[in-house]
């Protein structure tokens, strides 16, 4: 990161249903307002769980229940590094002495996860939003060291033949070789930034290859996405693209898109290089050109049961923190376009989808994994983490 944007003071309003802003009129005081609502929501988990212990996470809400579903913290628990990055942007914006405190416990429970062998992937969704903005923030050397050495974990399911990290490994069997997912996108950023600060320098030729790779198979020449490419491990030849978590084969996942447009926005970053940049306005016209009304996706574009099926507020999320920082790449004209839309998307959330009263998450209506029957038209912590992150990107834009 180590994202030099972000930090933010609060401006105060009155309880849980705070007044709606338009996003044209004042888009500072509507990611102030955001922000306030994040901080208050925020209370309210950590009064809810803490008595459990830090190594619990929470995950998701059920429709219509109050409560945070906790899981343990494990090697398989992908979602767990998103609540103590909450709290850190939480503590980012409000400089709460309690949530730092708390962002530093549920942080550190994450610690054993540096010195396993890769389970998967995610390695970077796990430490880089925990320790990634403790480390931003505190400059705590120690965190800096689990940084690395998840990274170097990461590195070694990097396969050269294939020029891809390989994503799942416990998948390899049951997809037919070494697979690679539009998620995977997401974790280059531990990588790139592990190169620039202390890490081995292969890492950052580690992550650009995989996104090389994955453009060119983890896309469709229309810039729509495939949630799976697979690839034979020896040879490193493609055999085929498909879903896993989408509609179909053919279709787009909602957040696989979204997970392309933050990736590949996060590679120009690193790299400069503006055949990223050109890429992520490629695929992110297209997620664009194809929203409902309301900005927020339904769970899959193709869907044909649409407009009778989930929406997904995690993929809005994660596309608007994307397209606030994409507005700072482009030109003048380009850029009012995408932080407009990011406006309106969080505007959106923030009227429509907000957990509100009844439920203390941020956001509500998430899809998670609906081939699976899995997280339907839940809240889910990923949503919330992209949504305070968005916010705090936008408030220290307006600044
Ligand atoms: N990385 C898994 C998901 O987006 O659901």
């Amino acid at each position: 990161m180590i994202r030099n944007v972000f930090v933010a003071t609060a401006i105060c309003l009155t309880a849980l249903g705070c007044s709606s802003t338009s996003t044209s009129e004042n888009p500072a005081a509507m990611a102030e307002n955001g922000l306030d609502y994040c901080a208050r929501q925020t209370e309210r988990t950590l009064s809810q769980i803490e008595s459990e212990g830090y190594g619990m996470s929470p995950r998701n809400i059920a429709p219509g229940d109050s409560t945070w579903k906790l899981c343990p913290v494990s090697k398989e628990l992908w979602t767990e590094g998103f609540w103590p990055g909450i709290l850190w942007y939480d503590y980012e914006y409000t400089s709460d002495e309690k949530i730092l405190a708390a962002a530093r416990k549920y942080t550190e429970a994450l610690e054993f996860i540096s010195g396993i062998p890769a389970y998967d992937h995610d390695l970077g969704f796990i430490i880089f939003c925990s320790y990634g903005n403790g480390y931003r923030l505190t400059g705590n050397p120690e965190y800096k060291e689990v940084i690395l050495a998840t990274a170097e974990k990461l590195a070694s399911l990097y396969n050269p033949a294939v020029g891809t990290i390989l994503s799942w490994p416990r998948e390899m069997e049951n997809l037919g070789g070494h697979n690679t997912i539009m998620d995977n996108m997401i974790n280059l950023e531990m990588l790139f930034w592990a190169a620039e600060n202390g890490g081995k320098p292969e890492y950052a030729e580690i992550a650009r290859t995989h996104a090389d790779t994955t453009m060119k198979y983890n896309f469709r020449p229309d810039g729509t996405s495939y949630h799976v490419a697979v690839y034979d491990p020896v040879s490193g030849k493609h055999i085929k693209s498909c879903t896993h978590q989408g509609y179909s084969d053919d279709s787009m996942w909602a957040r696989g898109q979204a997970w392309g447009i933050y990736g590949y926005t996060m590679c120009y970053r690193f790299t400069h290089d503006r055949k990223y940049l050109d890429f992520a306005t490629e695929i992110t016209d297209v997620y664009l050109s194809m929203l409902p009304e309301d900005m927020i996706p339904y769970w899959d574009f193709n869907d044909p049961e649409i407009p009778n099926v989930s929406k997904d507020a995690s993929a809005a999320a994660v596309v608007a923190s994307a397209l606030i920082e994409l507005s700072g790449y482009v030109d003048e004209d380009k850029g009012r376009e995408y932080l407009d839309a990011a406006e309106k998307m969080l505007d959106s959330l923030y009227e429509n989808y907000r957990g509100g009263d009844s439920c203390p998450a941020f956001l509500t209506h998430s899809t998670g994994h609906r081939p699976a029957g899995s997280e339907i038209d839940y809240a889910i912590i990923y949503a919330d983490y992209y949504y305070i992150e968005a916010l705090l990107r936008l408030k220290n834009l307006k600044k």
